[in-house]
């Protein structure tokens, strides 16, 4: 089920109106998260909210099997386009996870999960890390209370404001970071400047536990 909070139909309106938004490069966070996939071997792959596939393929051009979870059928359509129809997309929300029962050595989330509620969240941390194969690594990317857009537009709850046109983001610091991802074998935090100061969130699964 897609919720109110999600609006789809920002992003549906926004790949229709501005297509390919953020061009054809890898966000770093992506070359990133590349490099220490290949070190960990990891062979296959989930990126929930994965747009129009601009981060999938500089996995895939390395040799890792990608699946992507998105909620916009105009960002699939785009990424099947350029990137042809072998990759697997479902097409819906995150807070519908699991989509599959598929076990994956790697999942990448870019710059999602600080869209969601804190319940959104909770969930969305936990169906990743129950998809996660035994010693299995899951990186997100969230955007950092240093954000200068951190404190701007209207007030939601603690740390979470309206930015524009109805969506709302939740701004982290690493006392969330490890509240939130603490129970899901969280083990790193480093800062990484995208068009926003993010962090980069590592989580590994140890063995398999239900969290
Ligand atoms: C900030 S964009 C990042 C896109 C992509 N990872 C990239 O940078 O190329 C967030 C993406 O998540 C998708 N999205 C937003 N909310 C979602 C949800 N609840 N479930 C699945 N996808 C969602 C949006 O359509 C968009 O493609």
């Amino acid at each position: 089920m897609i919720n109110e909070t999600e609006k789809p139909e920002f992003w549906e309106k926004s790949f229709i109106e501005k297509q390919e938004m953020w061009g054809f490069e890898p966000s770093k966070s992506a070359v990133l998260t590349k490099d220490f996939f290949l070190q960990n071997s990891v062979k296959n792959m989930l990126i929930p909210g994965i747009g129009y596939g601009r981060n999938a393929q500089i996995f895939r051009d390395n040799g890792i099997v990608v699946t992507g979870i998105e909620i916009s059928q105009t960002a699939i359509e785009m990424a099947r386009k350029h990137y042809g129809t072998e990759m697997i997309i479902y097409h819906g929300s995150v807070t519908d996870m699991p989509y599959d029962t598929c076990q994956y050595d790697g999942i990448f989330c870019y710059a999602l999960i600080h869209l969601l509620d804190s319940n959104e969240r909770t969930k969305l941390i936990h169906d990743c890390y129950n998809q996660l194969a035994e010693n299995g690594y899951m990186i997100f990317t969230a955007i950092s209370k240093e954000a200068h857009t951190y404190g701007k537009g209207r007030f939601v709850s603690k740390d979470r404001y309206e930015i524009f046109d109805g969506v709302n983001m939740f701004f982290y610091d690493r006392e969330s970071i490890s509240e939130e991802f603490g129970k899901a074998g969280l083990f790193d935090i480093t800062e990484v400047t995208e068009n926003f100061p993010f962090f980069l969130i590592k989580c590994r699964k140890a063995m398999t536990k239900a969290i």
